[in-house]
């Protein structure tokens, strides 16, 4: 689906106006006010931190606009964190927005708010690229995860995985008056708030309208009309009541932990870079894993490779598989360079990547995939022969696309950071031969006859998936790949860019 920007100017307080809407994104820009009272106090956001008995706290909102709500949620997190350095908590901030602001104009909308520059900083530098789907980026080393969704309410909510026993904690309904976003405000809208809501998850919004109240309420939302910010008279807020929700006596705050709380043992069989990219995302959350690998050392796979080329695989029209190319991608862009900024080290080269169009054919689909306007120019553009051969340094007679982010990564060195940053253990030399579920732990079967018990079993075995029982029911598809490291001669000694044709090609060393 293709996501256009905001068309938005500033008034004279510098307070952003959204032409599509006729509606101010919030009436103050000067204070933390308005988001701290209609948001964070009408949802009790910080006495329900202080006992939260659960690892996640789930927030979600309607409308991300400049981020202002998830930024002062964002600070008073910090601020929780400084006051209780031991919580476990984490916070998961889910926002999704039609119109996502460009990066120019949210970062004068944010300049309004000294208060808060280093966390506006921060998502100024992981802000999405303009592609529809879940960004996921990461605050306060990994305690805090915003997912942004760049897409239509109605068409988004339907697309979250909601667990048994819901996802959200409190929902930030937000989203400019109902009357000027009519098709907002509706029942789809309240029913899946009421489908993603935990049992006692609470809400609030600044709007006191006579019709959102009653839709809530028929959701299963005690809605409430309480005190307004400012000048604003009344703003609605309540509690999600489901008929199971009223069986519990003790006040929602203060409910029992989730039965099983302990943090399970996790086996990672593989040595790549899935299984490295795993171990890193589970100590995020604080989960030490367990690495297994059938080789004496990682990286000896096809992740081995020194000159790993980095860039999505994009088609004219983003199907499934090009939109989960285009997010992933853009995730570990975002993610790798935090890596570096983290004092991780690997060699790479974020020189770009060009794909040639070098016959006819392929000529027609790449130009079909810049006509459809799929995908953003800051994504991937289309550049001809002479751009092509500038940004490439070497002479060529094709056009092409160009994707700016895209460059090389030594993978052995990127496995070996990620799994330092993890701090998991690695075993080498344990080839997994078959696995028995005993009670309810897995005991895991190595070729020289030892044993290992885990909670959990990530399988990261790339093209040994389809010879392991347990993996064997899937459809894998084997293909074959090859890599060759040659000295670099001549003018491609001068090669700039990682050049795809068949294969691809990466600058010398
Ligand atoms: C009042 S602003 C939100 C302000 C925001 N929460 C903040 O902290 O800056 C409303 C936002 O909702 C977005 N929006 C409106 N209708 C939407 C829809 N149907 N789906 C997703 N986002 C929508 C608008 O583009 C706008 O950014």
């Amino acid at each position: 689906m293709t996501i256009n920007h905001a068309d938005i100017h500033f008034n004279e307080n510098g307070t952003p106006y959204a032409k599509q809407f006729d509606d101010l994104y919030f009436s103050d820009a000067k204070g933390l006010g308005e988001t701290e009272h209609v948001f964070l106090k009408n949802n009790q956001i910080l006495e329900r931190w202080e006992c939260w008995q659960e690892q996640n706290f789930v927030i979600a909102e309607t409308g991300f606009g400049t981020g202002l709500n998830f930024l002062v949620t964002l600070l008073h997190f910090d601020l929780f964190q400084q006051k209780s350095p031991d919580s476990p908590l984490r916070l998961h901030f889910l926002s999704i927005e039609k119109f996502p602001i460009n990066v120019a104009d949210l970062t004068q909308a944010l300049s309004f708010y000294p208060q808060l520059k280093q966390y506006s900083e921060e998502l100024l530098r992981q802000y999405p690229l303009l592609v529809s789907g879940c960004h996921r980026l990461s605050f306060l080393e990994g305690a805090v995860t915003l997912d942004l969704w760049f897409g239509d309410v109605q068409q988004v909510l339907p697309q979250i995985e909601v667990p048994k026993a819901g996802l959200v904690d409190a929902w930030y309904l937000d989203g400019f008056a109902p009357s000027k976003n009519p098709e907002m405000w509706n029942d789809f809208l309240f029913q899946h708030m009421a489908l993603l809501a935990k049992d006692q998850c609470s809400f609030s919004t600044f709007t006191a309208a006579g019709f959102v109240r009653r839709g809530l309420i028929a959701a299963g939302f005690d809605a409430k009309k309480c005190p307004g910010h400012g000048r604003k008279r009344d703003m609605l807020a309540g509690i999600f009541t489901s008929a199971q929700a009223k069986t519990v006596r003790v006040p929602y705050f203060k409910r029992a932990p989730a039965t099983d709380t302990t943090t399970p043992s996790i086996a990672i069989i593989g040595g790549g870079l899935a299984a490295a990219n795993c171990a890193y995302a589970l100590s995020k959350r604080g989960i030490k894993a367990n690495i297994f690998c059938k080789d004496n050392e990682l990286a000896q796979g096809a992740s081995g490779n020194i000159q790993g080329g980095f860039y999505p695989q994009l088609n004219a029209d983003a199907g499934n598989a090009s939109q989960i190319h285009a997010t992933a991608f853009t995730y570990a862009s975002r993610m790798y360079r935090e890596l570096l900024r983290s004092g991780a080290n690997f060699t790479h080269q974020w020189c770009g990547t060009l794909q040639v169009a070098f016959n006819d054919k392929v000529t027609q689909r790449y130009q079909k995939l810049v006509h459809n306007k799929t995908w953003p120019e800051s994504l991937i553009r289309w550049v001809d022969s002479q751009d092509a051969s500038n940004l490439a340094n070497v002479p060529l007679p094709y056009p092409g696309l160009f994707i700016e982010q895209g460059g090389w990564l030594h993978l052995p060195e990127l496995i070996a950071a990620l799994v330092m940053q993890s701090k998991a253990d690695v075993k080498v030399n344990h080839q997994l031969v078959s696995t028995e579920l005993k009670g309810d732990t897995w005991q895991l079967n190595w070729q020289d006859g030892t044993h290992s018990e885990a909670d959990i079993i990530i399988y990261a075995i790339g093209s040994d998936s389809p010879n392991l029982d347990p993996l064997k029911p899937l459809p894998f598809r084997l293909v074959r790949g090859q890599v060759e490291n040659l000295n670099s001669e001549n003018e491609l000694a001068e090669l700039t860019t990682v050049l795809c044709h068949k294969g691809y090609m990466t600058p010398s060393l």
